[in-house]
């Protein structure tokens, strides 16, 4: 039977924990904040918004959504803040025709089905957080979380709806279970599950939901009719939004195989690359390479040599991430357009990329098993004549 691991980070959303990875999907900091800072704030959207009305995102590990939610909040936060004043929101359907609509694309993948279709129902801003009833036991993660907690990034509600009505029609009854579970109850937003018969889900006379029929209805009827009045304004702005969202399941290898879409921006939020190296090796990222447009960016929490290594040789130029909140360099970027590097790999990086920890993975048919990967890299590092790391790094203590 399918299970989830569930706790609350620091921030008040929802992280997993996967105990087959001994490991967490979400940072114990904050799974909504690692979004925010590791992808969303980097992109730079504000000047991309400001010169582009359209944008095509491709989300890999899309998980329980966390980057394509963060993206969907700023974007909204943009349009309500920047494009037009709170007054004029009021009077939407004036304004509808004279302001730009942005036309939005995500395409989302994931091998996990259930995770992928839950994500419109976690809960997020939560502000007590009780994880003393955890169905695992981690000592490390137990040590950092916290009981109360001011949420930095305020997830609006009209995310979770967009994307509930994109996926309505892949919820199945296996997702339904689990939403029916009181286990996890504390987890799920109940304001979401409610929306649900309106989709033609409906409670059966011991109250379990089930699907009636998938018969989706139009978005601006659902929010009119269902959603309290204080939503009615920003609801309204959605109208300015053109919002195209494509939900995969599936090894995102073979999926990205078939792809040709050109994407402005990629989040790679792969797990680590000792742990899902078939996301991360050459041949994966030449595939990459064919579908990011030449002004687009590939976005990752990575800082490891090897993929920066791979990112190089699939043909990127490659720079790193500064986080500004945490004062230090928290991933990379991979670009075809050098100018939008801000922040360029040191001459000590460059050197780290010629050691034994720049050898990157290879999965030359993309169809290798993760395990073939590991084997056949470790057998690379082995032969290899490049110094390792440590001596490199030790050197460099010196200099
Ligand atoms: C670190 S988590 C991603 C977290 C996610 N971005 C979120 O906001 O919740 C890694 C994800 O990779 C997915 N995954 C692992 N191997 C995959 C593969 N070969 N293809 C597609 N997805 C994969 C897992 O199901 C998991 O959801």
């Amino acid at each position: 039977m399918y299970k989830l691991y569930p706790y609350f980070t620091n921030d008040g959303s929802v992280g997993l924990f996967s105990p087959d990875a001994d490991d967490i999907y979400h940072s114990t900091y904050g799974a909504l904040t690692e979004a925010y800072e590791k992808f969303i704030l980097p992109s730079n959207f504000k000047d991309y918004l400001k010169k582009n009305n359209e944008i095509k995102i491709l989300d890999i590990c899309f998980g329980i959504g966390y980057n394509s939610k963060s993206f969907l909040n700023y974007l909204l936060n943009f349009i309500y803040n920047e494009t037009i004043d709170t007054n004029k929101i009021k009077n939407i359907d004036k304004i509808y025709t004279n302001n730009k609509k942005y036309k939005v694309y995500i395409h989302a993948l994931d091998n996990d089905k259930n995770l992928a279709l839950l994500s419109p129902f976690f809960v997020t801003n939560k502000k007590i957080l009780k994880n003393n009833n955890l169905s695992f036991y981690n000592e490390k993660i137990k040590k950092m979380l916290c009981d109360k907690t001011e949420p930095k990034y305020i997830l609006r509600k009209e995310v979770n709806i967009l994307l509930l009505q994109k996926m309505i029609s892949q919820i199945d009854e296996e997702v339904i279970r689990i939403l029916n579970s009181k286990e996890y109850a504390p987890y799920f937003d109940k304001m979401m599950i409610n929306l649900l018969p309106r989709f033609g889900l409906l409670k059966n006379s011991n109250g379990i939901l089930y699907p009636v029929c998938y018969l989706v209805s139009f978005l601006h009827n659902i929010y009119y009719k269902y959603i309290s009045s204080s939503y009615k304004t920003a609801v309204n702005a959605l109208k300015l939004l053109d919002f195209n969202f494509d939900l995969e399941i599936d090894d995102a290898r073979q999926i990205v195989k078939n792809d040709s879409t050109l994407y402005n921006y990629v989040f790679l939020d792969a797990f680590t690359p000792a742990k899902c190296p078939c996301l991360w090796s050459i041949d994966f990222f030449k595939e990459l390479y064919r579908l990011l447009d030449d002004n687009g960016m590939i976005l990752t929490y990575s800082n490891s040599a090897a993929v920066r290594n791979a990112f190089i040789n699939a043909g990127f130029f490659v720079g790193k991430i500064f986080s500004e909140s945490l004062n230090k360099f928290t991933g990379t970027i991979a670009v075809k357009n050098k100018s939008l590097i801000k922040y360029e790999l040191s001459e000590y990086d460059l050197g780290l990329l010629k050691t034994k920890a720049g050898i990157f993975y290879r999965d030359e048919n993309l169809s290798l098993t993760n395990e073939a990967i590991i084997s056949a890299h470790k057998k690379d590092v082995e032969n290899s004549n490049l110094i390792s790391s440590s001596k490199y790094i030790k050197m460099h203590k010196f200099i």
